[in-house]
């Protein structure tokens, strides 16, 4: 539907695909949802996962860092062990694969090259493959077994932003159900809290003023940032900086909290910025730690918690949800901060330099 894609009265396609991401989740509340009411997704496709004994995930830029966050579901909620590789990689780097391997292939194009160039090679192999893609036609999609779609509406800006809320929102409904087949239970309703998340979504996005106060306050001087998290919030630090390099060119990187004293703390001058997400419980206080560390060298810190959680001092404290649903919330306030930090800087938000939306060479 070309009205879809419009942008309407929004700037720049990103921030219009930021702000759908509330009502991507609903949608993919409903169009997982049975007449019962009952979350649901073809037997085949949970049979493909429950007959394997190792999923890897293929997958390239923020679909890969989408999979760190299913590897959490497929082995949390479905009980099966699962590895994320990033598809140019696996390419020519095979790692011993187990005995019933089901290769899960992330895509928002669904034609990534690099993830097709597996794809076959697998296939030559003889094993099973599913594809998660926004795209109900494409060459992933086509030529893999079974393909489970985002329905996120098409994506234009070349940052992804909804497509990898969508994938973390259907990798989730896709490792309960394969839990729920083998008659378990991932100990709390799906739907329910999906619900909160996409209204926690919701929250977020209407704070958009506050972050552009944020990016600019924290941005604007810099020529680098830098983004940690434990856990969960590792995989979402890692799109946190990926976000902020692709479109306003600030050097970004993100990485594990307890990794900082290995290297990266040598970097922290008086002023770099710090973006440090603390939504996991377990984890918090550690993360914690590392912001009183690089704040002693004189970093200035956004620590970005959880109500519930949350302490005195932090700049952005989302709404509670489910801790498993946390990188659904956390990530907006990071991809508002990066869209601003872009626009402050007179970057082509929707188009950044040397970037394609999708790469069909490898
Ligand atoms: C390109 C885009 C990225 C995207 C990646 C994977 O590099 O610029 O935004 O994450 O491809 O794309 P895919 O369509 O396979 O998810």
């Amino acid at each position: 539907d070309a009205t879809d894609i419009e942008k309407g009265t929004y700037p720049h396609y990103m921030l219009k695909e930021i702000d759908e991401q509330p009502a991507v989740l609903r949608k993919i509340i409903q169009a997982y949802q049975n007449e019962d009411g009952e979350l649901h997704v073809d037997r085949e496709t949970l049979d493909a996962i429950n007959g394997a004994d190792r999923i890897y995930i293929i997958a390239a830029g923020t679909s890969y860092h989408a999979g760190l966050v299913g590897k959490e579901y497929f082995e949390k909620f479905a009980g099966v062990p699962t590895e994320v590789h990033i598809s140019s990689e696996f390419g020519y780097h095979m790692p011993l694969l187990s005995d019933k391997p089901l290769f899960v292939f992330i895509s928002q194009s669904g034609e990534t090259a690099d993830s097709r160039q597996v794809l076959v090679r697998i296939k030559e192999l003889g094993h099973p493959s599913l594809t998660v893609t926004n795209v109900a036609g494409s060459t992933l999609s086509r030529e893999s077994d079974h393909t489970v779609l985002l329905h996120a509406g098409p994506e234009i800006a070349v940052a992804s932003t909804k497509a990898y809320t969508a994938q973390i929102a259907v990798l989730g409904i896709l490792a309960a159900l394969a839990s729920e087949a083998k008659g378990k239970t991932i100990g709390f309703d799906l739907i329910q809290e999906l619900g909160i998340a996409a209204n926690a979504a919701q929250t977020m996005v209407d704070r958009k003023e506050e972050m552009e106060g944020l990016s600019f306050d924290f941005l604007e001087l810099s020529r680098n940032a830098f983004f940690i998290g434990r856990g969960l919030d590792y995989h979402v630090s890692l799109e946190g900086a990926l976000k902020l390099k692709e479109i306003s060119y600030i050097q970004a990187e993100g990485f594990a909290g307890g990794e900082l004293k290995h290297g990266t703390i040598a970097l922290i001058e008086e002023g770099t910025p710090v973006f440090a997400l603390a939504t996991q419980e377990a984890v918090s206080p550690n993360i914690r730690g590392n912001v009183k560390e690089v704040g002693a060298r004189g970093a200035k810190s956004c620590i970005i918690s959880m109500e519930g959680i949350q302490e005195e001092g932090d700049r952005i404290v989302i709404p509670a949800v489910h801790p498993m649903l946390a990188p659904l919330v956390s990530v907006i306030p990071l991809q508002l901060i990066s869209y601003y930090a872009a626009l402050h800087r007179g970057c082509d938000v929707d188009k950044p330099r040397n970037l394609a939306k999708s790469v069909t060479v490898e």
